[in-house]
């Protein structure tokens, strides 16, 4: 223990020495690191962090370097997902959390770093390749709803209680609502393996069972497309109500906002009114997934704006949700999917799309970074949340 703390303490000075060098405009500019314009305002400021990008020091450690600069939360991008944890009945890769937060009785990378952790996510409500581990999808026809809900009870109990007190918030469910609204089963559920096996009350039993594990956790039902006001979000305030009235502990709504230019969020429009009703109900919400992509000219590495003009337009709707994130007094975080164009899962997934984030493939601010900065700057106060 004392070994890999020493070794962490090495590698954050050689990384600050690092950072100077690769990124002088950041490093020597007169801004203060966004994270630490956040905390002034109270608001936890975080990204998705890809661990293999981590562990491997890529761009000479720039990668790290500047994730530890300008965020003080991480999300890991693929390796808490349920395929990359677990590998079978009663069988878990624990490596990647581990070296992120420590095993039981250590601490990790994100201390060394003073950046809190969210977990993402216990219940990924699909049946893809990386949503759902392989092997549980080739015993489908086997399992009963009884094994079913024994295995989301040992998963999510081993999991969540292994990092207990160290991963601050958990996404318990993800992406439950059926894409066609036509859908229409009890809150609009997609079909997936645990909506198969244990209908609408898998929602229940996930939140129960990461509550039980630890009772501090913030816990989310994570959602895209359900930002404003429509049958998804509707949906997601009929569940978290549902979850309440039942007495099932639950912080509220993470909203994955992931946007395109053009996209336009302004005081007492529908995405207002939707973090508004969210309050009203007495649930907070946190920004989990933002990126704001655009047509690109180079096409997979997605890193050259098709118009320069667009990147105008980005920065406008990163401020504009910032604006809405200080605001709302329920916004409990504000956190972008990936930090530089460098590394981004937009051009890979979206054809002709890209260049989503707030730091180019170079590491260098775009203007939506400055435009955050800039508010995060303004002086305005803001309420310290409930
Ligand atoms: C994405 C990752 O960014 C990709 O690297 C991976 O190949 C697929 O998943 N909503 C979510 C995230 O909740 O887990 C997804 O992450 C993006 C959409």
């Amino acid at each position: 223990m004392t070994r890999s703390r020493t070794t962490l303490h090495r590698a954050a000075i050689g990384v600050l020495v690092g950072l100077s060098l690769a990124v002088p405009a950041m490093a020597q500019g007169t801004t203060p690191p966004l994270r630490t314009l956040a905390a002034r305002r109270h608001l936890p400021f975080g990204t998705a962090g890809a661990l293999e990008l981590l562990r491997a020091n890529a761009d000479a450690g720039t990668y790290a370097d500047v994730m530890a600069k300008e965020f003080d939360m991480i999300e890991p991008e693929n390796q808490l997902k349920p395929p990359a944890i677990w590998t079978g009945p009663d069988q878990y890769d624990w490596s990647n959390a581990d070296w992120l937060v420590g095993a039981p009785g250590q601490t990790g990378w994100a201390q060394a770093h003073h950046m809190q952790v969210r977990g993402h996510v216990l219940v990924y409500a699909r049946d893809d390749g990386y949503t759902l581990p392989e092997w549980l999808r080739r015993q489908e026809a086997q399992i009963t709803p009884d094994q079913a809900r024994k295995y989301l009870s040992d998963y999510i109990h081993t999991l969540v209680g292994r990092y207990k007190g160290k991963i601050f918030a958990w996404d318990v469910v993800n992406e439950a609502i059926d894409d066609n609204p036509a859908n229409q089963n009890r809150f609009h559920l997609r079909d997936s393996f645990w909506f198969r096996k244990l209908g609408p009350e898998f929602l229940k039993l996930a939140f129960q069972y990461a509550h039980e594990a630890d009772p501090d956790a913030e816990l989310y039902l994570n959602e895209y497309g359900a930002e404003g006001l429509g049958y998804k979000s509707d949906a997601v305030l009929d569940i978290l109500k549902w979850l309440k009235e039942q007495g099932v502990f639950v912080t509220g709504a993470g909203m994955q906002y992931h946007q395109s230019v053009g996209d336009s969020i302004k005081p007492g429009d529908a995405h207002y009114q939707n973090a508004q009703r969210l309050q009203a109900a007495g649930f907070a919400f946190m920004v989990t997934e933002l990126d704001v992509a655009m047509p690109v000219s180079d096409g997979r590495a997605g890193l050259i704006p098709a118009n320069a003009a667009d990147l105008d337009r980005q920065a406008d709707v990163y401020r504009d949700l910032l604006q809405l994130a200080l605001d709302s007094p329920n916004c409990h975080g504000y956190q972008v999917w990936g930090f530089t164009d460098a590394h981004n899962w937009i051009p890979g997934f979206s054809k002709g799309r890209g260049a989503a984030t707030i730091l180019d493939g170079k590491y260098q601010p775009k203007p939506a970074y400055r435009a955050i900065a800039q508010l995060l700057k303004a002086p305005a106060p803001r309420a310290s949340g409930e």
